[in-house]
């Protein structure tokens, strides 16, 4: 029915059937040879839609709306097509339900053929995003952790040679001499003050650099074992007792687990360590300033949902200040810190994440809200071998 209402016409190689937004004609259908269907994204640029063959059609958007063409069409060898004019076409359609279903399952399967392709396309581009946030941020701490080594040589030095210096500057001799000669001694006093600025200063220098080690996980190492992720949360925690105390918090394990051998895991027990530590100084730090004290709780158990391989989750919770959104949104960041002045290097939460992801081959995530306090949740495999 339909081949008697269209018209036939024959394309040559090369030839363009029609251009992007020309009106439309109707419907093609490929009888014979391939052409190929494409769009101009800007003058420099083309991006294929799709080969069309013997059997296949295009133009029903166009067909259904009236509109002008959406894509060019090129034939690559000479072709037959069998042209439907809309008119035409419409008019079959009210006489032949059975062409309108095929019509609609048609339409339907295209429209979810570049729906799935959208949505793989922004899932590439995500994963793509990501990749190059992680590894700007290898690259930063790479860096730092190298400068640091750098930096530790000329340190070193500098501190033997202040020992020297204060060798000398403790000595009976110069003691001696500086009782007896008040000009002297005002000297010896300057001297002696300026060298404790040296020294608190080259410990300080060295507690960086020590930091800033720490953030190349390759530059901390830790021995692969097999532990109890529950005994050493709570070890941790004892760990951390005094300066719980001290800044009036309380600490609260929570394990899901009724049987203690299910919390075993063969991993690095360091690493986890370190990790709840950074985590619960925060929490010291930003959600309970200035020790006003408050709650910690600290829930580890099996991660539920698909997890491949099977892995353990542990959250740290607090029911602190929050954090704004500007802040959760860097708050990996290397050097970002919002308590400079408190000491904060802005390292901690860098090393934390790497720490995970790098050591344990984990995810780390952060819910925060203001006023309602931070949870972090750190999944990892429950064995590395
Ligand atoms: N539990 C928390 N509650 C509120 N804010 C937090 C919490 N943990 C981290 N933050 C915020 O995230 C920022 C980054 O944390 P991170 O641990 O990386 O650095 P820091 O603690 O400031 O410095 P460092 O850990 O090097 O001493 C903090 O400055 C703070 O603003
Ligand atoms: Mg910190």
């Amino acid at each position: 029915m339909l081949a008697a209402a269209g018209a036939r016409r024959s394309i040559a190689a090369g030839e363009v059937v029609f251009h992007e937004g020309a009106a439309s004609d109707g419907l093609h259908v490929v009888l014979e040879g391939k052409l190929r269907i494409l769009r101009q994204v800007d003058p420099n640029m083309v991006v294929d839609v799709a080969l069309v063959g013997p059997g296949e059609a295009y133009g029903e958007i166009a067909l259904l709306d009236g509109g002008p063409r959406s894509a060019t069409v090129v034939a690559l060898e000479p072709s037959e097509l069998l042209v439907l004019d809309r008119d035409v076409f419409l008019r079959q359609l009210s006489e032949a339900p059975s062409l309108m279903g095929a019509m609609l399952g048609q339409l339907t399967r295209s429209i979810r053929n570049s729906t799935e392709r959208l949505v793989r396309g922004e899932l590439e581009q995500r994963a793509l995003r990501a990749e190059m946030e992680v590894e700007k941020y290898r690259a930063l701490t790479e860096m730092v952790a190298g400068v640091a080594h750098e930096i530790n040589t000329p340190l070193g030095t500098v501190n033997t040679a202040s020992s020297v210096v204060r060798h000398r500057l403790d000595s009976q001799e110069l003691h001696t001499f500086a009782a007896s000669n008040p000009a002297a001694r005002e000297l010896v006093d300057d001297m002696r003050e300026a060298l404790l600025l040296i020294e608190r200063n080259i410990q300080r220098a060295h507690r960086l650099v020590e930091t800033f080690k720490k953030l190349s996980v390759s530059q901390t190492v830790d021995v692969l074992e097999t532990f109890n992720v529950l005994d050493l949360v709570n070890d941790t925690v004892a760990l951390f007792r005094l300066e719980a105390r001290q800044a009036h918090l309380e600490l609260r394990v929570q394990s899901a687990w009724s049987d203690s051998a299910a919390a075993t895991c063969t991993g690095y027990p360091g690493h986890l360590t370190q990790i709840l530590l950074n985590l619960f100084t925060n929490a010291e730090r930003y959600a309970y300033p200035h020790d006003e004290g408050g709650r910690i709780d600290i829930s580890p158990g099996d991660h539920v949902g698909a997890s491949d391989p099977p892995s353990f989750e542990i959250t740290v919770r607090d029911y602190g200040r929050g954090m704004t959104a500007d802040v959760r949104a860097r708050a990996f960041e290397p050097f970002f810190t919002t308590g400079r002045a408190l000491g904060g290097t802005g390292l901690g939460l860098a090393i934390v994440r790497n720490l995970v992801t790098e050591s344990l081959k984990g995810t780390i995530s952060i819910w925060s809200e203001t006023g309602q306090g931070t949870a972090v949740t750190v999944i990892f495999p429950k064995s590395l071998q």
